[in-house]
C-alpha cells in the first residue's frame, strides 16, 4: 500500500493484515519501555485542518511509539490563517522530506489532492464527510477483539448517516469482513442512494434494533449543517436516541467520539457495560501504529534514496534498548 486515502481502496485482507498486525503492537503498550525502533530516523507529519482529539493524539502517539520524528501542525495558528493554500503548505512541509503526512480536512477528497502534491505517503485522517479509513480500522480491530469475527454479525449504525465519513467507511469495512450493516436515521439524515451504492439496509426508525449485535451511534454533526435537518434535538433523541430502554444487555455499543452525551446516547449507556467506547480509542493507538507500520515498513515503494526497514527491528518481544 502506498497511502491510506480510502476503505473503498483496501481488499479484506488488507483490512486483516492491519488489525492482525494491531494486535502485535499492543503488546508494545504493556512493555516498562512503551517504545520499539521500526521507524526511527523517518519523519511523519501530522497535519490538522479541522479539530481533532482522538486521531490527532493517537497518531502522534503511534509514530512516537515507533521511534519516528513527528510534528503536528494544526491549522489554526499555521501560515494557514495567513491565506496559504493547502498546496502551497502541503510543498512547504513536503520540504522537509517527511515519509508520511496525516492530513484531516474538512473538504471531501482533500487527501487524495494532498497525495498528488507530495511524495511521501498520505494518510487521510477524515476529509469532509467521504471517508476516515483509520476509524474503520480500529472499530474492525476492536469487534474482533470482542466477537473473534464480524461474519454474520449484525451492526446498526444509528444518526446523522449524512454527515458522517465514519458511516461511509465503517459501512465498507464491517461489509468486506462479512457482516449484515443497517444504517438507521431520520430520513434527511441518511444519504438518497446509500442503501445501493454501498450494500447496506436502511431503516427509518429503531423498531428492529433488538436484531443487532452491535450498535453504533453517531453523534449529530452541526458543524456540517446550513439548515435544520430534525425538527428539534429534543424530539430527535425522542426516536433516535440509544438509553438502557433500547439498548439490550447481550448488545455492544460503539461511537467514534466525541460523544454528544444526552443526545444520540444517554449518559447511563456511555458509562455502561456494554459500551465499549473506551475500548475504541484504546484500540486507535495500536491500529494506527500498524497503519504507520503498513505504509513505511511493510514493503511500500520507497522514493529513491530512503532506507529500507530493517527486518531485525519489526515489533517483537525485546524492548528498545536504553542508550549507553
Ligand atoms: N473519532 C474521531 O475522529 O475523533 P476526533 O475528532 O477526536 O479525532
Amino acid at each position: 500500500m502506498r497511502h491510506l486515502l480510502a476503505i473503498a481502496d483496501l481488499e479484506r485482507s488488507d483490512i486483516e493484515r492491519i488489525t492482525d498486525r494491531a494486535e502485535g503492537f499492543a503488546e508494545v503498550g504493556r512493555r516498562d519501555i512503551k517504545k520499539v525502533p521500526t521507524l526511527r530516523g523517518r519523519t511523519i507529519i501530522n497535519f490538522l485542518y479541522e479539530p481533532s482529539t482522538r486521531t490527532s493524539s493517537s497518531f502522534e502517539l503511534a509514530a512516537k511509539r515507533l521511534s519516528a520524528d513527528v510534528v503536528t501542525v494544526k491549522a489554526t495558528g499555521s501560515s494557514i490563517d495567513k491565506g496559504e493554500s493547502l498546496k502551497d503548505t502541503i510543498a512547504t512541509l513536503s520540504a522537509y522530506g517527511p515519509e508520511a503526512i496525516v492530513i484531516r480536512s474538512p473538504h471531501a477528497g482533500a487527501a487524495e489532492l494532498v497525495a498528488r502534491w507530495t511524495e511521501a505517503a498520505v494518510i487521510n485522517a477524515g476529509d469532509g464527510k467521504h471517508e476516515h479509513p483509520s476509524q474503520a480500522l480500529l472499530d474492525v480491530y476492536t469487534l474482533r477483539r470482542r466477537l473473534g469475527s464480524l461474519e454474520g454479525k449484525r451492526i446498526w449504525i444509528v444518526g446523522d448517516v449524512l454527515h458522517s465519513r465514519v458511516a461511509r467507511s465503517n459501512v465498507q469495512a464491517f461489509a468486506a469482513m462479512g457482516a449484515e450493516v443497517t444504517v438507521c436515521g431520520p430520513p434527511t439524515l441518511i444519504p438518497r442512494g446509500f442503501e445501493e451504492a454501498l450494500g447496506c439496509r436502511v431503516s427509518y426508525d429503531l423498531d428492529g434494533l433488538g436484531e443487532a449485535d452491535v450498535v453504533y451511534a453517531l453523534r449529530m454533526q452541526r458543524e456540517r449543517m446550513r439548515e435544520s435537518f430534525v425538527p428539534s434535538i429534543r424530539e430527535y433523541a425522542a426516536r433516535y436516541q440509544i438509553d438502557s430502554r433500547r439498548l439490550g444487555s447481550r448488545q455492544l455499543l460503539m461511537h467514534p467520539g466525541p460523544v454528544s452525551r444526552g443526545v444520540e446516547l444517554s449518559p447511563e449507556v456511555i458509562d455502561g457495560p456494554s459500551s465499549l467506547i473506551a475500548e475504541q480509542v484504546e484500540s486507535g493507538l495500536v491500529v494506527r501504529m500498524a497503519i504507520l507500520y503498513e505504509l513505511l515498513a511493510g514493503g511500500r515503494t520507497r522514493p529513491a534514496g530512503a532506507r529500507a526497514a530493517d527486518p531485525e527491528q519489526l515489533p517483537g518481544p525485546t524492548p528498545i534498548k536504553e542508550p549507553a
